[in-house]
């Protein structure tokens, strides 16, 4: 039995696939899935098991409509606070999981689903998928992250026009201004995750993780000390034996055999 109520969790090889698991809610996330999440990426960081994981949402009709309403109609000043902290600390564990996280949207995507989908590093989105952060027709701010990663994601006047009109928009919409990666058919969609997992996975692990912080961490400070995180990374990758063995193997002219160290 899962040790689980609200995730569906599941491994596909190396790929860790993770399906919020709250249908008749559409996935909302309500405090208990935020905790489950924040657990299991806890609980995984250290496990090179696993290279990859994709999250989404289980059924066909939502990735995450959002945060779960009822639990927000219930909030004062201080238990908001409370709400926005745990949420935060959740998307920002997957920001800086050492392994890539790949968003399978397949379906509404509200709130704290498009808020969980920027937390992610890749945004694979079905031709159904609609994002948008509706929040201000609650009365509310979104409050994972969304004011900020919105913005550096689309741009501060895109950012402004979702948030403060609240309107939802379709998956190609979301591919032009870059909040989708890629737009796949339903059908496609986890297939396509999976197929990019794995060939992240077939990279230098040390590398692919290096990589994914140069550019998180780089993008919260000036270019000059994003290329200082940079340089240094370089550094480390090129004392690990996965470097080694990828350039020798070229040279060798066959497939290396990284060992994620
Ligand atoms: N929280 C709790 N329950 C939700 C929910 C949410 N975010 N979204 C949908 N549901 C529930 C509905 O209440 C409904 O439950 P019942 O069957 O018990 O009535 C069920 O899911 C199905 O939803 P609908 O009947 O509304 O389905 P629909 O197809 O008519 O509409 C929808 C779909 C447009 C996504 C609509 O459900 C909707 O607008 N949902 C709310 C989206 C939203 O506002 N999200 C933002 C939440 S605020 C937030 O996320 C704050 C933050 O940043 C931290």
């Amino acid at each position: 039995m899962s040790e689980y109520n609200n995730l569906l969790v599941e491994t596909k090889g190396a790929v860790l696939i993770v399906r919020i698991n709250r249908e008749r809610a559409l996935n909302a996330l309500n405090l208990e899935t935020v905790a489950e999440l924040q657990q299991l990426f806890d609980s995984y960081r250290d496990n090179n098991s696993i290279v990859c994981v994709i999250v989404t949402g289980a059924g066909e009709k939502a990735f995450v409509a959002g945060a779960d309403i009822k639990e927000l109609a219930d909030l004062d000043s201080s238990s908001g606070v409370d709400l926005a902290a745990k949420g935060q600390h959740l998307m920002m564990t997957i920001q800086d999981f050492p392994r890539p996280v790949i968003a399978a949207v397949n379906g509404f995507a509200l709130g704290g689903g498009t808020e969980l989908a920027m937390a992610c590093d890749i945004r694979l989105a079905s031709e159904k998928a609609k994002f948008g952060q509706p929040e201000v027709s609650l009365g509310l701010i979104p409050g994972y992250g969304g004011t900020q990663r919105l913005s550096r994601l689309v741009g501060r006047g895109k950012a402004l026009q979702l948030i403060l009109s609240g309107e939802m928009i379709g998956a190609a919409e979301a591919y032009r201004i870059g909040l989708a990666d890629e737009v796949y058919s339903p059908e496609e969609l986890m297939d396509k995750a999976v197929k990019l997992a794995e060939l992240i996975g077939s990279k230098g692990p040390v590398a692919v993780t290096l990589a994914k912080e140069s550019i998180n961490r780089g993008l919260d400070v000036s270019l000059p000390k994003g290329c200082d995180l940079e340089k240094a990374n370089f550094g480390s990758v090129c004392g690990s034996e996965d470097k080694n063995e990828g350039t020798r193997a070229f040279l060798d002219k066959r497939k290396a055999e990284f060992k994620g160290r």
